[in-house]
């Protein structure tokens, strides 16, 4: 049986973020339990419950192995059940987390080719020493093995391109990369061999293609990039000067957005995560939560768990 342990909801910079003032992080760090705070995005997985696997390293990493004990270490004076690492993407919020698991612990990660591109640029992931660091290239659309501690996990993982774009500290000053499909941004498939459940998880992806739409359809749940309530909602807000979709992430709402488009696939449960502090669905009390739950979407949270 899949195990999947939400470890982080929000999009990059939390929830609160270090240097926002506006009103709903100011109701998270007051602990206004309708404004629960949320650390950054990521998942843990299992089938076995002994090897674990993190969906994204977020910088948020070694505070979410500390609420979370089925991460403690369970063996000797040092173990840890975390088997291997994927990472979505090459931003921070998906990789900088690697550098917490920097203590010689033998695991593996799983990146696609633009991934390890960026590790293998930047000499600080050196500290992954590779005689412990095992790094798999994870090939677009064919499933993978992923490795337990002793033998398999009884999980194999499939890496699909969705439109995105390069990490944010990669884009050239003052010009527009553009959406691609070409690996920057991937989804992931998460299988169990024995049941062959699965769930998809999608936390950056700029729009619902023909073929995202039919490879979502019929699936039991999908965890979705819910980075804005509205497109424009950083530029309305004045704290930014880019649509969503020119940071690669569609909007939950309008014509163009995750709830229109996943109206009519036919899914389980469909989850949001990666979800930005400006977004009004973090707060329990806003009309936005409640169309978005009208919709049938729920609004991940850390903490939360699912088994399929
Ligand atoms: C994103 O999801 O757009 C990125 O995490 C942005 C960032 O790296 O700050
Ligand atoms: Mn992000």
């Amino acid at each position: 049986m899949i195990h999947a342990v939400v470890l982080g909801a929000a999009a990059g910079g939390g929830f609160p973020q270090w240097n926002s003032n506006a009103p709903g992080c100011n109701r998270a760090r007051a602990g206004d339990l309708r404004a629960r705070a949320r650390t950054q995005a990521s998942l843990a997985v299992s089938a076995n419950e002994r090897d674990w696997f993190i969906l994204n390293a977020s910088p948020d990493l070694r505070s979410q192995i500390e609420a979370n004990e089925v991460l403690h270490p369970r063996e000797g004076l040092r173990s840890s059940p975390i088997a291997g690492v994927i990472a979505t993407g090459g931003d921070v919020d998906a990789i900088a987390g690697l550098l917490h698991l920097r203590e010689r612990h033998r695991f593996t990660v799983y990146a696609p080719a633009r991934v390890l591109e960026v590790i293998a640029a930047n000499p600080i992931f050196g500290v992954l020493a590779p005689d412990c660091v095992r790094q798999v290239e994870l090939p677009l659309d064919r499933p993978v093995d992923l490795a337990g501690a002793a033998g398999g996990s009884g999980l194999v993982i499939a890496a699909f391109a969705v439109p995105g774009k390069v990490p944010l500290y990669l884009e050239t000053a003052g010009q527009d990369p553009g959406l691609s499909e070409a690996g920057d941004a991937v989804g992931l498939e998460i299988i169990d061999t024995a049941t062959r459940n699965s769930f998809f998880f999608i936390p950056g992806c700029a729009m619902v293609t023909p073929a995202l739409h039919r490879r979502l359809a019929g699936s039991a749940l999908v965890f979705f990039d819910g980075t804005l309530w509205r497109d424009d909602e950083m530029i309305r807000l004045g704290i930014g000067e880019k649509t969503g979709r020119r940071m690669g992430h569609i909007s939950m709402s309008g014509p163009q957005g995750a709830i229109a488009a996943f109206r009519d696939i036919a899914v389980g449960r469909r989850i949001f995560i990666h979800i930005n502090n400006s977004n009004p669905v973090l707060l329990d009390d806003t009309p936005e939560r409640r169309e978005a739950e009208a919709a049938g979407w729920e609004i991940a949270y850390d903490g939360m768990e699912v088994r399929l």
